[in-house]
């Protein structure tokens, strides 16, 4: 089983960034908590941050065939983006879009996610802990849909 965690723009500078927003956290410390959790359910993490949409959008399409689920945080490519809907839409994988802060109390043009009805779930809100609730929820899914598979083939070999 694999994850990919998809970081947009700005979130390479956590730990600095408006730290009364997002908080002390460093992405790699973020990312190494994800990681912990991936090792203890046997899965595989892999992690990228790009500042380009157009990178954030070859990197989803990428995850066709290599990833079975997607975490993702488009960052303030959310409010805008069509392309990084698309794309989530066009690989068709379990996705999770997190993000920190909750964007329904901050600027009014933050309330509105373009990119949200791609996603499977969107967790906003909750710190650097959204990470690790997207990665149990996704790992949560993945199992279930892995099991009825298998229930499937047997079913079908029956
Ligand atoms: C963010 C919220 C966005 O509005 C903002 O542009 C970000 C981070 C969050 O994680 O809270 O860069 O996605």
């Amino acid at each position: 089983m694999k994850i990919v965690v998809i970081q947009g723009p700005n979130l390479n500078m956590l730990g600095h960034r408006e730290q009364n927003i997002y908080g002390p956290m460093k992405l790699e410390e973020i990312h190494a908590q994800m990681e912990a959790v991936a090792k203890q359910n046997g899965a595989e993490i892999e992690f990228f941050q790009s500042n380009l949409e157009g990178e954030l959008v070859d990197k989803i399409q990428e995850c066709l065939g290599d990833a079975d689920g997607i975490i993702i945080n488009p960052a303030a490519y959310s409010h805008t983006s069509i392309a990084i809907r698309d794309a989530i839409n066009a690989v068709s994988l379990p996705a999770i879009e997190v993000h920190i802060s909750n964007i329904f109390r901050r600027e009014e043009f933050r309330a509105h996610s373009m990119t949200a009805p791609a996603s499977t779930g969107v967790i906003s809100g909750f710190g650097p802990f959204g990470y690790h609730l997207a990665m149990i929820s996704l790992l949560q899914m993945l199992g279930e849909m892995e099991a009825a598979q298998k229930m499937q083939e047997e079913q079908a070999k029956a």
